[in-house]
């Protein structure tokens, strides 16, 4: 088959490689359908994730059809169409059995395992090990480019935003960060009832979109970001404020918004230390959250999906074939320049 192997920073190619194989009973092997790029495999692409190493088959979310699966499988057949997400799970362990799969022991210590410490799913076909346990049935009535999105960015911004932000109704909301993950949160803040949902971001492209997902008022950031920001919350900041982007400064912004009493939820991948005033945060009762996606929620995404009250399918914006991967990459890359959100890359 050909796949999309990873050959140190900034080098890739779509390749020839051997077929996916069962190799312990609890695998499949899962034809892949639909994919798609996260920031993660950029930060890879810069040799940011040493655990990565040259021959590694980049990618940690799919959308396919079950083509062999081992003698412990129980819960699929060959056939099935199945959402392959970038946590894999045992079941058994003492993470998993409370419910934070994304620090699965059994699979290698940490849940995300796709594209990282082992193969992944920008191929033409994934193994998947503890396939009962981690892949999910796509019902009917979900398309491909809908379910692809529930991976890894819509839980990302449901579990680690909205839902550790505990985001209640009438509550008013700040994402700062209207990227595919914040996007995610915004759309998602409405399953809670948000009275109002502000997006805050640099490039004008995002803050549109995060209005047709939901947010009502936007913010561009500038040197008056947090005065705008409070001004839309009759001046006592926001309830819940959600950090989509990953740098110190938007952690910061994020910690300016929030009112006595509100929550601070990042979701932002940091590669620096923050410096945080603990001297004026202390004393104004915030709770800040961080964490690596469980993908748990995901059962409760598909029936929203499914339902019609989460348009998933608008976060992709492009569609690629497998041979066009490369472009792809570019497009994604230059995502701002190229009024792109998420790209849907699919075999023809
Ligand atoms: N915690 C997790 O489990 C998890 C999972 C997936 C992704 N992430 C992280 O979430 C973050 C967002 O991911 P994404 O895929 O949406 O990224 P993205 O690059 O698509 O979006 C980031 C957004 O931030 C905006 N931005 C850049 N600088 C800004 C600034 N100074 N102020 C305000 N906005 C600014 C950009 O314009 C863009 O719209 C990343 O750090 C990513 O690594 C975390
Ligand atoms: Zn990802
Ligand atoms: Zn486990």
């Amino acid at each position: 088959m050909k796949a999309l192997v990873y050959h140190g920073p900034d080098k890739k190619a779509w390749q020839e490689v051997p077929d996916p194989t069962i190799q312990e009973s609890t695998d499949v092997v899962v034809r892949v359908d639909t994919t798609t790029i996260c920031g993660t495999d950029l930060h890879i692409l810069q040799g940011d994730v040493a655990a990565v190493t040259e021959g590694r088959i980049l990618g940690h979310e799919a959308v396919g059809t079950v083509t062999e699966v081992g003698d412990a499988v129980t819960g699929f057949a060959p056939g099935d169409r199945v959402l392959v997400p970038a946590i894999t799970k045992c079941g058994r362990c003492a993470y998993c059995q409370r419910g934070m799969p994304s620090h699965c022991q059994t699979v290698g210590g940490i849940g995300w395992i796709f594209g990282h410490l082992i193969d992944g799913t920008q191929a033409e076909a994934v193994r998947v090990p503890y396939a009962d346990t981690s892949l999910y049935a796509v019902p009917e009535g979900v398309t491909n480019e809908q379910a692809i999105f529930l991976a890894d960015s819509l839980p990302t911004g449901y579990e680690v935003g909205v839902l550790a932000g505990q985001v209640r109704p009438g509550d008013t909301v700040a994402v700062v960060g209207a990227g595919a993950v914040g996007l995610s949160a915004i759309l998602t803040t409405g399953l809670w009832g948000a009275s109002k949902v502000i997006a805050v971001d640099t490039n004008k492209f995002r803050l549109e979109k995060a209005l047709e997902f939901g947010a009502t008022d936007v913010v561009e950031v500038g040197p008056a970001t947090v005065a705008e920001v409070i001004a839309l919350t009759d001046g006592l900041g926001v309830d819940v404020s959600i950090e989509a982007v990953g740098y110190p400064e938007t952690l910061l912004t994020a910690a300016s918004l929030v009112r006595p009493g509100g929550s601070i939820a990042n979701i932002g991948v940091h590669g620096t230390p923050v410096e945080l005033p603990m001297q004026d945060m202390w004393i104004q009762n915030v709770r800040l959250t961080m964490g690596l996606v469980d993908t748990v929620s995901i059962p409760t995404l598909l029936k929203m999906v499914a339902s019609g009250r989460i348009p998933a399918e608008k976060m992709g914006t492009h569609t690629f074939t497998f041979a066009q991967i490369d472009e792809a990459y570019d497009v994604f890359k230059n995502a701002a320049a190229n009024s792109a959100l998420k790209v849907v890359i699919t075999p023809a």
